[in-house]
């Protein structure tokens, strides 16, 4: 069966257009790093008409490249190659800026021909300097508030001579490291129906000045078809979503880890500080519990991974954690989920779960027309 027929709510709703490139779904999987988003996942989203992403954290260190004395640059072209081999569809690479090597990382990946780069965990003021000259590579920053949407738009402008061409704005139920001071991340003023309206705000001030439609793509908590619906009505081109194709048969992480999620209950997410110097959204387990005793083992560097890294101080290596998780130590590393991991109750493919993405937006768009979006804001 074709796309189109499979899906046809969320095709009506596409595309999602960023410059050039054309998406058929608005729908973009997250990058999950430590090695939960390769080549495997990322294929399988774009074969369904989203965008698939790779994550180039710490890729030389995962299962299929350790001990072949890769760098992570070197790696991830070859992961980029070999999601290529399984697609014809649209692949996108996942870049944290704390990382040591984020612009051989950005270089790397536009050089392989990525078509989209997600670069966040901190701001990538410096990314479109690493990007080779004429490359086709599309550049999306990750922000958590209007007013970084606006820095970045004005920089890049004064300094590069050019302008995002789109924007994810994460809110903090995402996973993994959140862009938020710990106090911050419950505060309904950080919902993230505000942080997309705040961002929208800045890519209509370049519109309005006659400048490109950038498109904004809202992220963190977004879990049914009808919560895809809001974000879309609110004025998101698109959503990326990341907890949900966790419990996939494709996504690479181990069973085990998958298994993690379909087990865990409302109680078992919790924000953790992270050695990056950002909090962070994971599952407690008797790793967390170890590291709130102080009773983690101390700090070994191997990797050098992340800039911010206090690398004396902090109580274990994130590099080490999110590698133990991903080797199936569930209880003994590091597991990174969204708020919403505790609404994951089975294991299902990238297929069926994007159909039931699709079903769930076209009965909301049957059922509740013109309430619920309007009822979830005035009730912030
Ligand atoms: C296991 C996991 C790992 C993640 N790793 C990264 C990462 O390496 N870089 C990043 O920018 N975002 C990362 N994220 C955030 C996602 O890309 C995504 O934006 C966010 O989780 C969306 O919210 P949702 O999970 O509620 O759909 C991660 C999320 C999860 C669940």
């Amino acid at each position: 069966m074709s796309n189109t027929t499979r899906y046809p709510g969320l095709l009506a709703a596409g595309p999602l257009r960023i410059g050039g490139l054309c998406v058929p779904l608005p729908l973009v999987q997250g990058g999950m790093g430590v090695g939960v988003s390769l080549a495997e996942l990322a294929s399988a989203v774009a074969n369904q008409g989203g965008i698939g992403v790779i994550s180039a954290a710490i890729i030389s260190r995962t299962p299929r490249y350790a001990g072949r004395g890769l760098s992570d640059a070197e790696a991830l072209k070859l992961e980029i190659r070999r999601a290529r081999g399984m697609t014809k569809g649209v692949i996108g690479v996942n870049i944290m800026m704390a990382l040591s090597d984020n612009e051989a990382l950005a270089r790397a990946a536009a050089e392989e021909g990525a078509d989209i780069l997600f670069v966040g965990a901190g701001l990538p003021l410096t990314l479109p300097g690493c990007i080779p000259e004429g490359s086709k590579t599309k550049l999306a920053p990750i922000v958590s508030s209007g007013r970084a949407a606006a820095l970045l738009i004005k920089w890049w402008k004064d300094k590069y001579g050019r302008l995002p061409d789109a924007f994810v704005v994460e809110g903090p139920l995402a996973g993994g490291h959140l862009g938020f001071k710990l106090e911050e991340i419950f505060e309904p003023r950080m919902r993230l129906e505000y942080l997309t309206q705040a961002t929208l705000q800045e890519t209509k001030k370049v519109k309005d000045g006659g400048g490109p439609d950038i498109p904004v793509i809202a992220a963190g908590g977004i879990f049914t078809g009808a919560d895809i619906r809001a974000f879309l009505e609110l004025g998101a081109a698109a959503v990326q979503m990341a907890t949900r194709f966790v419990a996939t048969r494709e996504c690479d992480a181990p069973e085990a880890f998958k298994q993690a999620y379909v087990a865990c209950a409302k109680d078992d997410i919790i924000i953790v500080k992270s050695p990056v110097g950002m909090p962070g959204r994971a599952l407690s387990n008797a790793f967390m519990a170890r590291v709130g005793l102080g009773q983690a083992s101390p700090v070994r560097c191997r990797y050098h991974c992340i800039s911010s890294c206090a690398r004396d101080k902090s109580p274990y290596c994130i590099a080490d954690a999110l590698l133990c998780s991903l080797s199936g130590g569930t209880q003994d590393g590091l597991v990174f989920a969204g708020a919403n991991a505790w609404r994951v109750d089975k294991m299902t493919t990238v297929p069926e779960l994007i159909g039931e993405l699709d079903r769930e937006y076209t009965e909301s768009l049957d059922g509740a027309r013109d309430t619920r979006l309007p009822e979830r804001i005035a009730t912030l």
